[in-house]
């Protein structure tokens, strides 16, 4: 019995001394799997990481590190091409070109590129205006060819002379005019706002906003707690309900949320943003679920969302607003107002299409046929971004930028037409030159506490990403990939990573 317990007991031992020899034998292979895994991701992240950065480094060296600029005299015999403006549509014409072809001049009032996708960030300190402005001397210095920067505004064009004229009298003659003036801000006639509202569309925008909001804040600290010329001065109304008076609604409540709040937050509580909207929802341009999400998010943040009230007048500091559905009037009082409802079409560029009446009829923007080129003016003016008005082309940076890269691509089949001499070779080098095609990649918005919208379109897949976390992650790094010198992805990233930190100003 003794010998059979021990028999029974010794294969017992034997198998668990088998089971342990296998788990031993097992584990460590599992152990040397999942192991072998991490260190495989880690070291492709590793990789993928110093690749990225050895990249920006080298992007940055480069940027910083223009070639020697060539003479005027390597341009006379070229052809001339004159662009007007310095924002996204001209930029990306600029860095896609091959600059050594042509005898290119960039007319603008604007010494500088304005990033305008995080421009909303830039009054309350999110971003610094450094990081998302690149000066235009840098940009001219990219390629290996002379670029020459006339900071003037144009004022007139003459299609039939081939001519543009300066503020300052000076006239440019060319063989192809590129018109990129963009837009300004519309404000549809409504009495009193240029007298009394802040704009958001040029860098000086946000530098007027920015000292507005620091002086009411600093006369508000000064009054009683509650009283009602303190929470008049702390009043912020935007008007627009689009992508511009969203995201600027939501940089002023983070502000004051997260930086007033933190430091002062008696102060806080007697501020208060208003969002002004004359249709039924904000942001049309994105799809129900998606502009839903956005106004439930604001208004949990504090947002007071007026939809379906049309601004309708500006006396001082209160602002008329109607009530579309029972006609009922508000008179609102406001420390800061700022108008965002849209664009309007530039001086400049209304008196080009007075010079075309048969073909320029829309009073929108300026029509153009499919190779960009001005309708009255074709084969010498190409007409691109906001000042333009197209059919399935909304006025976005990613229009404008992807016509600018287009038009690079026809300048350089231009050039191999004008330098051929047989009839068939330049036909059959016309013939290269497609019509545009707009890929739209989607659209992104900004809604407050680090929480973004996002639809983003590949082919025909579509992905749509809403709030805090990945929303947000995807956000910044869509607007980082879009950000157009390595310097200025830089600058962006340290803000964000500022922010995190220590705050904003
Ligand atoms: C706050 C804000 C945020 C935005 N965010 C986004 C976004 O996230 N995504 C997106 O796709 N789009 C966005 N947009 C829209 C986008 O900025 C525009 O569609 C884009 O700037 C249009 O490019 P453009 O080259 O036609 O005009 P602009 O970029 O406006 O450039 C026009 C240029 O012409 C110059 N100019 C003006 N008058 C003259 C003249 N008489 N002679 C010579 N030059 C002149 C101007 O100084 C400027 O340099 C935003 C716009 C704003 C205002
Ligand atoms: N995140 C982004 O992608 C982004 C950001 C900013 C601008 N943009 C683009 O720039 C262009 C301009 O954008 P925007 O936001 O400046 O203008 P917008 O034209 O997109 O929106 C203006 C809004 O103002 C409203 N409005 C007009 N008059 C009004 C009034 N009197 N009272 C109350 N509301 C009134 C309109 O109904 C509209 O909703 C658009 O094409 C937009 O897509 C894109």
């Amino acid at each position: 019995m003794f010998a059979s317990r021990l028999r029974a007991s010794s294969s017992q031992l034997t198998r668990s001394v088998i089971s342990k020899r296998l788990q031993s034998t097992i584990k460590p292979v599992a152990v040397v799997k999942k192991s072998s895994f991490f260190k495989k991701t880690l070291y492709s992240a590793l990789l993928a990481g110093s690749l990225a950065t050895g990249l920006g480094l080298y992007s940055l060296y480069k940027e910083q590190h223009p070639v020697a600029l060539p003479s005027a005299e390597t341009n006379k015999t070229k052809k001339k091409i004159v662009i007007l403006g310095s924002g996204w549509a001209a930029i990306t014409l600029l860095k896609s070109i091959d600059t050594e072809l042509y005898s290119i001049t960039l007319v603008s009032p604007r010494d500088h590129f304005l990033f305008t996708p995080l421009l909303p960030s830039a009054p309350v300190g999110t971003v610094a205006l450094e990081s998302i402005t690149e000066s235009v001397s840098t940009l001219t210095r990219q390629g290996n060819g002379r670029v020459d920067f006339i900071q003037q505004e144009a004022t007139d064009v003459n299609p039939e002379t081939k001519t543009v004229t300066l503020k300052n009298g000076v006239e440019l003659s060319y063989d192809y005019l590129v018109f990129s003036v963009g837009a300004q801000p519309n404000t549809f006639g409504i009495p009193g706002v240029y007298e009394n509202a802040n704009f958001l569309k040029e860098a000086s925008d946000s530098i007027s906003l920015k000292n507005k909001l620091k002086e009411n804040l600093q006369k508000a600290a000064e009054l009683p707690a509650q009283s009602a010329e303190r929470k008049k001065l702390l009043s912020f109304i935007v008007v627009g309900g689009g992508p511009t008076g969203v995201e600027t609604a939501a940089e002023l409540q983070d502000y004051i949320t997260e930086e007033v709040g933190k430091w002062n937050p008696e102060l806080a509580a007697d501020c208060k943003v208003t969002l002004v909207e004359g249709l039924g929802n904000i942001l049309g341009m994105f799809d129900k679920k998606m502009y839903t999400y956005a106004q439930d998010h604001l208004v949990k943040n504090g947002i007071d969302l007026k939809l379906r009230y049309m601004a309708q007048k500006v006396v001082d500091n209160v602002i008329t607003v109607k009530n579309a559905d029972d006609q009922s009037i508000l008179d609102l009082d406001f420390g800061i107002l700022v108008w965002a409802t849209g664009n309007g079409t530039r001086p400049i560029t209304a008196n080009l299409m007075s010079k075309l009446p048969e073909t320029q009829t829309n009073r929108r923007g300026l029509q153009i046929n499919k190779k960009l080129e001005l309708l009255g003016a074709e084969g010498s003016i190409y007409a691109l971004g906001d000042c333009t008005f197209h059919p399935g082309f909304l006025p976005t940076a990613q229009v404008a930028h992807q016509e600018g890269e287009y038009l690079a691509e026809v300048f350089k089949v231009k050039s191999e037409i004008d330098n051929a001499k047989e009839p068939a070779t330049i036909e059959r080098l016309q013939s290269h030159i497609q019509d545009f095609k707009y890929d739209h990649k989607g659209a992104l918005c900004y809604i407050g506490e680090e929480s973004a919208i996002n639809d983003i379109r590949y082919a025909s897949t579509k992905w749509n990403f809403m709030g805090k976390g990945l929303s947000f992650k995807v956000w910044q790094s869509a607007y980082l990939a879009m950000a157009i010198t390595a310097r200025t992805k830089f600058l962006i990233a340290c803000d964000w990573i500022k922010v995190n930190l220590v705050g904003r100003q």
